[in-house]
């Protein structure tokens, strides 16, 4: 018997429990220590094997390196075949003036799985309701990115052993970055305290106590801004024990000479983005 298929739209629809599973499985992917016994099979799956006969469209109105290379990796590496649009408003029939609503049904008829990427604040809502596969949200405007909160927690988890009891720096967009939207509400299940400063107005915000400094550039498409004044970090105060995450891209808010910092993790948390979409393809797909 099959699992019931799951969009991925809002961090809010996982709970602790949820998440955790999510991060054993990413692990045991990253380890190369996954097998599936699916209900009904009498055998193992190898994890090159499994999505064998799936296929993901990737569908993206808005410019992205790690999140589309990333979902497309990830599902590769589970033995999915991938279709995709970049730049999909000059790229889809949606510049013959096709609506929306049926680029999305055509799309959800070739695709076992969309994940998609849209200007638009809760556009997968919508896209949810009409297309006859599982959505993926990897970025609706300034709402949600709930499969990078997932990569966030996992580094946090990885890098310093738990995510419970730590203090948590925000330093970024508080008002567009959809990153911080969907990493504030992951962290109402844990045991954190969270202190936000906005970019822009705190050049040197008191870091001595933190543990975890997350960071964003300022969103200057979403502001209809070319330029806004951006001091770099200042993390001299910063604990040595603490992590720095930065989605990325940067802005002049994260200097390229903290990448030597043994506490820049950003790499680490693009690395990790593989296993967590990996084992985040396998919940949505009923399989997790
Ligand atoms: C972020 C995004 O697109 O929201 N990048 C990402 O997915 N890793 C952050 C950003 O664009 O600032």
């Amino acid at each position: 018997m099959k699992n019931p298929t799951n969009n991925v739209l809002s961090i809010d629809q996982f709970n602790k429990d949820r998440m955790e599973s999510i991060f054993t499985t990413a692990q045991n992917m990253q380890a190369q220590e996954w097998k599936l016994f699916p209900p009904d099979v009498e055998y193992f799956i190898e994890q090159e094997d499994i999505l064998m006969s799936q296929t993901m469209a990737s569908v993206f109105y808005e410019p992205s390196t790690r999140t589309r290379l990333s979902f497309e990796a990830a599902f590769l590496k589970l033995g999915g075949k991938v279709v995709t649009v970049e730049n999909a408003f000059d790229n889809s029939s949606s510049r013959k003036g096709e609506t929306f609503t049926d680029t999305i049904r055509a799309i959800s008829e070739i695709a076992d799985i969309i994940v998609c990427r849209h200007p638009e604040r809760d556009s997968v809502l919508y896209m949810a309701e009409i297309a006859g596969c599982p959505i993926i949200n990897a970025g609706d405007g300034s709402g949600e990115h709930p499969s990078q909160a997932l990569i966030d927690l996992y580094t946090i988890r990885k890098e310093k052993g738990k995510i419970d009891d730590l203090k948590v720096a925000i330093v970024g967009d508080l008002k567009q970055a959809r990153t911080i939207n969907s990493f504030k509400k992951s962290l109402k299940n844990y045991n954190t305290t969270v202190v936000e400063y906005e970019l822009e107005d705190n050049p040197n915000p008191d870091l001595s106590d933190v543990d975890v400094l997350y960071m964003t550039r300022i969103q200057v498409e979403r502001r209809g801004e070319s330029h806004v004044d951006v001091k770099p970090i200042d993390i001299s105060t910063l604990k040595e024990d603490a992590i720095i995450l930065h989605p990325l891209p940067r802005g002049p808010e994260l200097p390229v000479s903290v990448d030597e910092d043994p506490r820049a993790a950003y790499w680490k948390q693009v690395k990790n983005s593989v296993p967590v979409r990996q084992s985040l393809f396998l919940y949505a797909l009923g399989l997790g």
